[in-house]
């Protein structure tokens, strides 16, 4: 099957930050996919703004050097890598000051779409936001992009937002959650909303439990500063796997639009009960492997923040009230794998009697890598020799069953570029959802350092903690394989 690209309107898009990681190794990158499949019209532009004094010329060779590093060489393409690259103009500009403000201004057209992408830290929104108003930039129908971390706790949150909120509507203002761009993230809900089948058994009548697992094999990957003082709960609970939950656990929102379907997450957010001390487990990757453990990356011997973390949830409302959501997330373990597994519970009563080996209805959704859909099922073993069952997957790779052979399977920030350009805001966290989430989160962190909790430590390669693995054990359950 082949995908249907159909292009966006032309656009100029700014992205401040340009020389910096996400923009050469994600933002621009994808672009570039974008424009190849044609989708980003030749006439769009990119402006890309940061500190250093350089000319549109270097900074184009520095990006090619950035697409040779990151695009693998079978999905090169030459001479559109050479087209894209003339899309592209730099522009040097001081946010706090005053120095280039005033070219950047110039270098836009009245009549493209116009979206500023803040790929910065937090500290510049304020500054950047402000500028992109004095000096005109800023029309009411530009769109700004940020990032996370959206603040480190609900009062940051809060600040950022008013921050944003003094200078844009909140239309304007698309919050980046790149799991929300995953495409299996958005088939979740085509999974959950676009068939009959899933829906009525969708509660806590039927569903014994959820896993929400992401799994990684790199460590902090020379982010000390910013992960030792977030560790895994504000970098990945907080929002990506807090997203997770919400798709899976929200209610149909009325429309695929964005203020219904986050009208309906925000709901799930709201509905979290409060998470009990002895329902989560805090883990910090030891050395092993070859590889220096957590403390010898970050640099403080004495580091108390988690790169692991397993908890247990409750959502309190009618549809899931039972039904425990198992959260888990961490760095150096076996396998990168990210998945969400749905277990149905077991027939009211079994006809083929006691003692038949019965394993219970799975529904997993991969989320990366070999993105696709497995349901497990029970079926009569083959042959003769009487009613024996066994459970065997229906497994669907998204990548053979669209025939996109892997290589169409756009990467998120692909996806949420195009969506900003659109003004289609669905894929993007509200204001209040972000500080729904912080809300949660803040007690539960709280809670830690009041008794300086001490996370446990884990092998490289292993699934995690011990206790972790007590989380679900001991409600009789367990969690599933990491593998990939
Ligand atoms: C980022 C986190 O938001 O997501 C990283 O800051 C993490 O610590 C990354 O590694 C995981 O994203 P992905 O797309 O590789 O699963």
């Amino acid at each position: 099957m082949v995908s249907r690209v159909i292009p966006v309107e032309p656009f100029d898009l700014v992205v401040f930050g340009g020389t910096g990681d996400l923009a050469q190794r994600k933002i621009l990158p994808g672009l570039l996919r974008r424009f190849t499949d044609g989708q980003m019209p030749p006439d769009s532009r990119v402006i890309a703004v940061a500190r250093s004094d350089m000319d549109s010329a270097s900074f184009r060779a520095r990006v090619a050097r950035a697409i040779a590093e990151t695009v693998p060489d079978s999905h090169r393409d030459a001479g559109s890598e050479r087209a894209f690259l003339e899309r592209i103009d730099y522009v040097m500009v001081d946010a706090t000051g005053e120095a280039g403000w005033r070219d950047l201004a110039a270098a836009l057209r009245p009549d493209v779409v116009r979206a500023v992408y803040f790929s910065v830290a937090p500290a510049l929104f304020g500054p950047i936001a402000e500028g992109l108003h004095r000096h005109e930039i800023a029309r009411a129908d530009c769109r700004i992009v940020v990032e996370k971390p959206f603040g480190q706790d609900l009062d940051s949150a809060r600040a950022l937002n008013a921050t944003l909120a003094a200078h844009f509507d909140e239309k304007q203002i698309y919050r980046i959650d790149h799991y929300l761009g995953k495409e299996t993230v958005q088939n979740l809900m085509a999974v959950r909303f676009a068939n009959i089948l899933f829906e009525p058994l969708w509660n806590a009548q039927f569903v014994d439990h959820v896993q929400i697992t992401v799994a990684e094999t790199v460590g902090i990957e020379g982010r000390a500063g910013y992960y030792d003082a977030a560790g895994a709960m504000r970098d990945m609970v907080q929002n990506h796997l807090m997203q997770l939950l919400c798709l899976i656990a929200m209610e149909p929102p009325y429309r695929f639009d964005p203020e219904a379907v986050r009208d309906e997450k925000l709901k799930v957010i709201h509905a979290l009960d409060p998470v009990a001390p002895g329902d989560i487990v805090r883990g910090q990757y030891n050395a092993g492997n070859g590889q220096p453990g957590y403390r010898d990356e970050c640099g403080d011997p004495d580091s108390l923040t988690e790169s692991y973390i397993a908890l247990k949830l409750h959502i309190s409302n009618w549809r899931w009230k039972g039904t425990p959501f198992y959260l888990r997330t961490g760095k150096r373990l076996r396998a990168r794998a990210s998945e969400i597994a749905v277990t149905f519970k077991e027939p009211p009563h079994s006809i083929f009697g006691e003692g038949e080996r019965w394993k219970e209805n799975t529904l997993v959704i991969r989320v990366q890598p070999n993105e696709g859909i497995t349901l497990n099922v029970m079926i009569k073993e083959p042959g003769p020799g009487g009613m024996r069952l066994v459970d065997v997957p229906l497994d669907m790779t998204f990548a053979e069953a669209l025939g996109a052979g892997g290589r169409d399977i756009p990467d998120a920030y692909e996806r949420l570029i195009m969506d900003v350009i659109r003004g289609n805001q669905t894929l993007f966290m509200r204001g209040d959802e972000v500080e729904a989430a912080w809300a949660w989160t803040d007690p539960i962190i709280a809670a830690w350092q009041a008794r300086e909790d001490r996370p446990q430590p884990y092998e490289p390669g292993s699934a995690g903690p011990e206790d972790a693995l007590m989380l679900v054990h001991r409600d009789g359950r367990r969690w599933r394989e990491i593998s990939p």
